[in-house]
């Protein structure tokens, strides 16, 4: 199960030093902080090997069998059940969908919702950040729960899922006010796990994630970098260009445990945490 805070503390070690890492043209289209949406469109297919089935959790409740997330995406998203005492009233709607899914979707609610709700509610294919396995559409457990747009009230259980969410690194992708950055009209129901502690940041920040991986380009391995700090650990986030070659290199400031996240368009962005006192490692 998941937790909280996704990392441990363990007694204390030496810190390991890293210097620079190599990053893959290929990995600027994975990680957690990948952006998906009009303008940045799916690039290459998930990997399977990524996706884990809900029904590892036999407590949790699909709408439909079979449903697939993200591994890390789905610790979390159990852990926020959990958290909110969520496991028996609310229901996930729509995980991981594959190209050819999202194809269906979008033409079958074309036909019955018509093009201007479509456009609203539904990304074209290879424009949903479904297909990353990052996402998860929730709601009301219920005898007839909406597959587009599910009932996801903002009172009782619900709230209190919505408000612990960005804790377990998921953000409300879409939200009112937002649309104009996002394309997408308001969707209580839609969850995108962007790990810890960014989904805190835009949270704190009021930022979508088009407004937060554009605002993190300001901050470099060489110049400022964003400092995250909470009582046990301290998180410097930064943007690396990726060059103009099959590889980049990727400096790494010192640190317990880093992470690297392409952004989907043209670089990365690095978390490197540091524990206070303790070192920081992985569960
Ligand atoms: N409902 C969101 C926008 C999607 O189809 O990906
Ligand atoms: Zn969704």
């Amino acid at each position: 199960m998941g937790q909280r805070n996704p990392f441990i503390q363990i007694e204390q070690r030496p810190y390991v030093k890293h210097s620079a890492v190599q990053a893959s043209r290929r990995e600027i289209h994975e990680g957690s902080l990948v952006l998906v949406n009009r303008t940045n469109p799916i690039q290459q297919p998930l990997s399977t090997d990524k996706l884990q089935a809900l029904s590892i959790y036999p407590n949790l409740n699909e709408l439909h069998d079979g449903m697939l997330l993200e591994k890390n995406c789905l610790q979390q998203l159990v852990a926020l059940l959990e958290a909110c005492k969520g496991l028996e009233d609310i229901v996930a709607v729509s995980g991981y969908r594959s190209k050819d899914e999202q194809e269906q979707i979008y033409a079958s609610s074309f036909i019955e919702n018509g093009p201007e709700y479509t456009a609203c509610y539904v990304a074209k294919p290879d424009q949903s950040e479904h297909q990353t396995g990052l996402a998860i559409d929730v709601g009301k457990r219920d005898n007839f729960v909406d597959f587009i747009a599910p009932s996801f009230p903002d009172s009782g259980v619900y709230q209190h899922f919505k408000q612990l969410a960005a804790q377990f690194g998921f953000i409300q992708r879409y939200k009112k006010g937002k649309e104009s950055i996002t394309n997408i009209s308001c969707e209580p129901w839609h969850f995108r796990y962007v790990g810890f502690p960014h989904a805190e940041i835009m949270e704190k920040n009021d930022f979508c994630l088009e407004e937060y991986i554009e605002w993190i380009r300001s901050y470099s391995y060489a110049g400022e970098r964003f400092r995250y700090e909470n009582e046990s650990l301290q998180v410097a986030i930064y943007y690396v260009p990726a060059e103009d070659a099959p590889s980049t290199t990727v400096p790494i400031t010192s640190c317990d445990l880093y992470r690297i996240s392409g952004n989907n368009s043209d670089g990365f962005i690095i978390s490197a945490f540091t524990g206070k006192g303790h070192q920081v490692r992985e569960q």
